[in-house]
């Protein structure tokens, strides 16, 4: 049996008296937003004739993903980061800033205050032994060519086993994390390991959603990066290594054909020479494109719960499985 009850007064007085609507105090944006939201939810239990226990059991899973602090795990999963982002190159295009290197999702898994470095830095502490050596380089640029010294360059990436320091416990303190300052032609170059993709727990609640919709929950190998600089646009990206089975089927959809970068192996002992190194090692260039901008509200990322970022220790609330 059926029952449409949504559009009838009693329901719609319901929404109201929910939503605060009759209540002075509160925050009306929240009460607006919460009214479409629940009027949302509610239209659609009519509509699809939501069983009481198809509900309880969707709350079962919100409790196991809040358990887990794996909200920021299943958000890309479904969609939403990358929807922020459509947005955002919308509002730019609107804003008439064109052109740049794309941005793609920050994922849950930045920590603040990694070491600062001019120029070079190497990155990881030598301890994975299954870390293929990583050379990566590029030169910090604006949209019309000149180099951006002084730019800072943030990258954090995963290990071999996709694992990543601080949420990875058995890494050490901020390995595969590091600041590079841009040098005099805007170039940054790191020494670190390639790092391995990765996949959601398989018995986690994120994954539990994932397969209902008969979808997998991996990622490609893949490096971050935040790239800020005075007078232009910060940047919030990615790189996907070419040639990993996931490169273009990214759970987070974070993969965008422009940061598609391949992973050169080079075995020359003059080129491992020349970088020092002690063996063959694969090279990474990624060449950076900041749009111009005299907005300061453009040239900071945005504000969201970022590890030690703050006073606040939020390491309750970022740890977990979370891996993005
Ligand atoms: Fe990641």
């Amino acid at each position: 049996m059926t029952v449409k009850i949504f559009d009838t007064p009693e329901v719609q007085d319901f929404l109201n008296t929910v939503s605060g609507f009759d209540q002075a105090g509160g925050n009306e944006r929240a009460k607006q937003i919460m009214h479409r939201l629940l009027s949302d939810l509610f239209r659609l239990m009519d509509d699809y004739d939501v069983s009481a226990e198809e509900f309880w059991s969707a709350v079962s899973v919100l409790n196991a993903l809040g358990n887990g602090t794996q909200f920021g795990l299943l958000a890309p999963g479904l969609g939403f980061d990358h929807y922020l982002d459509m947005r955002m190159d919308a509002a730019d295009r609107e804003r008439g800033l064109l052109g740049g290197t794309p941005r793609t999702i920050e994922g849950p898994l930045y920590v603040a205050g990694a070491p600062e470095a001019e120029g070079f830095a190497r990155m990881d502490d030598g301890k994975d032994q299954d870390g293929e050596t990583m050379w990566l380089t590029g030169q910090v640029r604006d949209v019309d060519g000149n180099p951006v010294p002084g730019a800072k360059v943030e990258i954090w990436h995963a290990n071999s086993k996709g694992g990543y320091s601080f949420f990875d416990p058995t890494q050490s303190e901020y390995n595969l994390r590091r600041s590079i300052v841009t040098d005099a032609e805007g170039r940054y170059t790191a020494r670190s390991i390639i790092p391995s993709g990765y996949g959601c727990p398989p018995d986690s609640p994120t994954q539990q959603v994932l397969d209902l919709l008969g979808r997998h929950g991996q990622r490609p190998a893949h490096i971050h990066y935040f790239i800020s600089a005075p007078g232009h646009k910060h940047l919030t990206t990615q790189i996907n290594l070419a040639g990993d089975p996931y490169t273009f089927d990214d759970f987070a959809f974070a993969t965008r054909e422009e940061l598609v970068v391949p992973a050169n192996r080079i075995e020359d002992p003059a080129e491992i020479a020349r970088r020092e190194l002690d063996g063959p090692f694969s090279e990474v260039v990624f060449d950076v494109e900041l749009a111009k901008t005299d907005a300061p509200e453009l040239q900071h990322r945005h504000a969201r719960p970022r590890a030690k970022e703050d006073e606040q220790d939020q390491h309750s609330q970022l740890a977990g499985t979370a891996k993005v």
